[in-house]
């Protein structure tokens, strides 16, 4: 089978106007080929940029120098209404804490990206959303209110929440960083079994080096550039 590349981030650079006046360089030269389906894990010490690049290539931050593309074509240029269906088809976000609106079941919740104007139908988005809560084992809880759900739960739900739209691309931002040792463990296991099934490629954030280890690739953030991270 061969392999395209899917998110390509090229001599990517960030900086941030300080209140003094200077600018905060976070990005200075991030290359990062991720093929399709691929899994790679990023990891690197607090404040390196972790979050700034996986909002780079969520578009939901738009980088200062150097080059985005997904699936062969750049995200420069795009208008702000392309770049609103890329953030809402195109990929998911999970984020450390799951983001899961109190006042909604976790059907509910799950069911929010769907509301967005040219998603598929809301019938078959329904049906979709249950068939995915009961694939990560959530198919008790559907009417379950996030207050009433443990911590691995939530972050369940947030998986098939970032997933409904059938994303190419999952971005998670240290998706286990608020759960015990057990519970990260199975959010891994489950994020690359729906990898292999759903072929969604994963790029993860994280300080967990053993759910670093199970990517297939693990890169370092550092000095605002990527490399492939020192396994020892
Ligand atoms: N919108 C912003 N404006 C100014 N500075 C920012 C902004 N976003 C992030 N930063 C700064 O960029 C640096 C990297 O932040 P971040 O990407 O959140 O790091 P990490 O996720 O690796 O901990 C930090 O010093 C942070 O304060
Ligand atoms: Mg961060």
């Amino acid at each position: 089978m061969t392999s395209s590349p899917l998110l390509e981030l090229d001599h990517v650079g960030r900086r941030f106007p300080l209140p003094s006046g200077g600018e905060l360089e976070v990005l200075r030269d991030a290359g990062l080929r991720l093929m399709t389906g691929e899994t790679v894990a990023v990891i690197g010490p607090s404040g390196s940029g972790k979050s700034t690049l996986l909002n780079l290539a969520g578009a939901l931050d738009l980088p200062t120098s150097g080059e985005i593309r997904f699936a062969g074509e750049p995200l420069a240029g795009r208008s702000e209404k392309e770049l609103a269906r890329f953030r809402n088809h195109e990929v998911g976000f999970i984020f450390q804490l799951h983001h899961l609106l109190p006042q909604c079941t976790a059907l509910e919740n799950v069911l929010v990206p769907t509301l967005v104007p040219g998603s598929s139908d809301s019938g078959s988005a329904r049906q979709r959303a249950i068939d995915l809560l009961q694939r990560v084992g959530l198919g008790e809880r559907l009417d379950a209110f996030p207050a009433v759900l443990s911590g691995g739960e939530r972050q369940r739900v947030a998986v098939v929440r970032a997933l409904i739209n059938r994303p190419r691309l999952l971005l998670a931002d240290e998706p286990t960083g608020a759960l015990d040792a057990t519970a990260a463990a199975a959010l891994g296991d489950l994020l690359l079994e729906l990898n292999r099934e759903l072929g969604t490629a994963l790029l993860v954030v994280t300080h967990s080096r053993e759910l670093a280890a199970r990517m297939r690739r693990s890169l370092t953030l550092r000095d605002g550039e990527l490399r492939p991270t020192d396994r020892r």
